[in-house]
């Protein structure tokens, strides 16, 4: 299992797991512009060929916004979504990144779950923020652990 960058390749197999996850999916137009920024950071988890995983980033400053994280359906609750989550941490924190901020369906208990392990907070909730169906988004804000001076 390897996390590389996300390429233009691997659109195919990301809007697959793509529309089978999410309502309204992002659509590929979507995914391919973001690929070429340097403001952003797409990441997949390979295996054989295959992704499993997927993340995505946008980073303004010392700011970052997860746009995305998925784990294909059948090869989820093995810890590839807390893999993938941290290592994009980790990445974000080495372009100077110090604060990450997300938004998850109020129902989604196992994504909360897993932002909540890798030590996000819940920060309010924007009502009605999520279509197909309505729902509210909580938001969560994670902090970089500063570093101690001495
Ligand atoms: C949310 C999501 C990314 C989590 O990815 P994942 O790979 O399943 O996450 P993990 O395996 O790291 O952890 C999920 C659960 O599996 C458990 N788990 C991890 N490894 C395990 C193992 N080897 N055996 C059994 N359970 C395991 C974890 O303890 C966790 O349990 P919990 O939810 O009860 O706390 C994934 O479920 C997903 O893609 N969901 C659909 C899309 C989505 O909701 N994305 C987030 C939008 S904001």
């Amino acid at each position: 299992m390897i996390l590389r960058e996300m390429l233009v390749d691997d659109l195919e197999q990301v809007m697959k797991i793509e529309t089978e996850l999410f309502s309204p999916p992002w659509t590929k137009e979507g995914f391919f512009t973001y690929l070429t920024r340097k403001d952003a950071m797409f990441l997949v988890v390979e295996e054989k060929g295959e992704i499993l995983a997927y993340c995505g980033l946008l980073m303004v400053l010392d700011e970052g916004d997860i746009t995305n994280v998925a784990v294909r359906p059948d090869r989820q609750r093995e810890g590839i979504g807390h893999f993938l989550m941290d290592s994009l941490i980790r990445l974000a924190e080495q372009q100077g990144i110090t604060t990450i901020h997300l938004e998850v369906r109020v129902g989604n208990r196992t994504a909360i779950r897993l932002y909540e392990r890798m030590g996000f907070t819940r920060d309010g909730i924007r009502k009605k923020y999520y279509t197909d169906p309505v729902e509210d988004a909580l938001l969560m804000t994670r902090q970089a652990q500063k570093v101690p001076q001495n």
